[in-house]
């Protein structure tokens, strides 16, 4: 692995640790704020845990694509481009951290950094499509589908970020109404974006356990493909729900954003159980983490189809079931692919048995907690919405009464999500210092 790689990937790591322990932080700052509020009140912490989690996502998609790209793509890469992005990137992320530090906020919804920092992660991002686009368009013939997922998702990221900022012409923000549901569209087609890259890398590890080439080829998987693509465009349409907009708009990306993860569930199973028992054994960890996001994308599935349900979503829109729908995919599916390619990547299958006990260890007990977590904030939600809605109550402090001690519980099953990841992130960095190239 390449210096500046290392960097990069290590930085994706150390970003996983910063978000479980800022949303820790964020989680007693909620529920002791008179204790909090003299260091770092809830307001602070939660842009920070919710700013981590995003770059660990975005950095983690690209560390993967950016170092499966070196056999995928025939084109000799720029590493100048390369090393441009990566330091620019990382660079800006940190000033973004440390204005949080300093209160100093400005920017809209997950982006709350001063704006004019959003320039310098666009010239990063056009970088990071030079580094990319370069080898891409030198390479000959037929690209397997996942090259396809990773460069659309990179694409539309640009398109979804410029999206994001667009409130910055004083046009947009005329109308409040334009300006959130622009905010909102392009929140929701940004997830898009990167599930496209994350998705293209979860298609890669599955053609490169099961040595299966036609895995990423022929009609089924190009109808993935295009379902992923209108999941991009169209399933934005749930982010929008508090804008006025027509049934059909809802009722269209509802379905569109369902078929997607039905969709993603075959693959997984088809490859599943095709796969020879010898191949999965060469993997294990890999194939753990990537199965596991199988049984997440299940249970957020059901979890979204309840919430469609209009009767139902009276009662759990802007509750934490939100919350248990966003974490819940943002951990469950992102961060176990995210994990699956690193594990690849680092050849975590092939260390000392030490090394894949501690990864296995905490691997369940991310999952058990995981599972603890997301059923308390669940919990959490339908106490607030029934208290809201069915019992008409108006005082906050009377509504979230009986829904402290469900918050209280997500807490505490939040550490086991903590102590995991960041062991899992440690051992990994660990492996990426020393890792050498065969
Ligand atoms: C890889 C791990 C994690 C990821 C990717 C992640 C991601 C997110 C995201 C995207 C949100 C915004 C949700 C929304 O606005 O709907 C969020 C909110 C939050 N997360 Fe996490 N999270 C992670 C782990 C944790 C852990 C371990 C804890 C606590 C122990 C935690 C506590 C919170 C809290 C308190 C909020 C704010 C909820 C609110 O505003 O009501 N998160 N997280």
């Amino acid at each position: 692995m390449q210096k500046h790689l290392r960097l990069y990937f290590i930085t994706a790591l150390l970003l996983l640790s910063a978000t479980v322990l800022f949303g820790m932080l964020a989680s007693w700052a909620f529920l002791y704020p008179e204790t909090y509020n003299q260091y770092m009140p809830f307001y602070q912490l939660r842009p920070f845990h919710v700013s981590a989690a995003l770059f660990w996502i975005i950095s983690g998609a690209t560390s993967c694509i950016l170092l499966f790209k070196k056999e995928s793509l025939a084109g000799s890469s720029s590493v100048v481009l390369e090393q441009l992005f990566i330091y620019t990137w990382i660079g800006t992320i940190i000033a973004i951290f440390v204005c949080y530090g300093l209160k100093k906020f400005g920017g809209r919804e997950y982006w709350e950094f001063p704006p004019v920092l959003g320039l310098p992660l666009l010239v990063s991002w056009l970088l990071l499509m030079g580094a990319y686009f370069i080898p891409l368009l030198k390479t000959k013939g037929n690209k397997p589908m996942y090259v396809w997922m990773w460069t659309t998702g990179m694409f539309f990221f640009l398109v979804t970020f410029i999206e994001q900022n667009l409130w910055l012409v004083p046009w947009f923000r005329q109308s409040y109404l334009r300006e959130l549901t622009i905010q909102w569209k392009a929140n929701g087609a940004t997830v898009g974006a990167w599930n496209q890259m994350i998705y293209g890398t979860s298609l890669y590890l599955m053609v490169k356990i099961s040595g299966d080439v036609t895995k990423a080829q022929g009609k089924t998987v190009f109808f993935f493909y295009m379902l992923g693509l209108s999941n991009l465009m169209f399933n934005w349409g749930h982010h929008i729900y508090n804008a006025p907009s027509a049934s059909w708009i809802r009722d269209t990306s509802y379905i569109i954003s369902m078929t997607e993860w039905l969709f993603l569930i075959r693959m997984l199973q088809g490859f599943r159980s095709t796969l020879e028992e010898g191949r999965k054994l060469k993997h294990l960890i890999t194939y753990r983490f990537l199965i596991a996001s199988e049984f997440w994308v299940f249970v957020n599935l059901l979890l979204t189809l309840a919430m469609s349900v209009p009767a139902i979503n009276r009662y759990t829109h802007g509750t934490h079931i939100t919350v248990a729908h966003s974490m819940g995919a943002t951990i469950g599916i992102n961060t176990m692919i995210l994990l699956a390619g690193f594990s690849y990547i680092l050849e975590i299958d092939q260390k000392s048995e030490r090394i894949r006990k501690t990864i296995i260890a905490n691997f369940w007990l991310c999952q058990v907690s995981l599972v603890a977590f997301w059923i308390t904030l669940i919990a959490a939600g339908i106490i607030k919405g029934y208290r809201t809605t069915a019992l008409n109550l108006t005082s906050f402090q009377e509504i979230m009464m009986p829904v402290m001690p469900a918050l209280k519980a997500f807490s505490i099953a939040g550490i086991g999500v903590v102590i995991s990841l960041v062991i899992i992130s440690v051992v990994y960095i660990r492996q990426a210092i020393r890792f050498k190239e065969a």
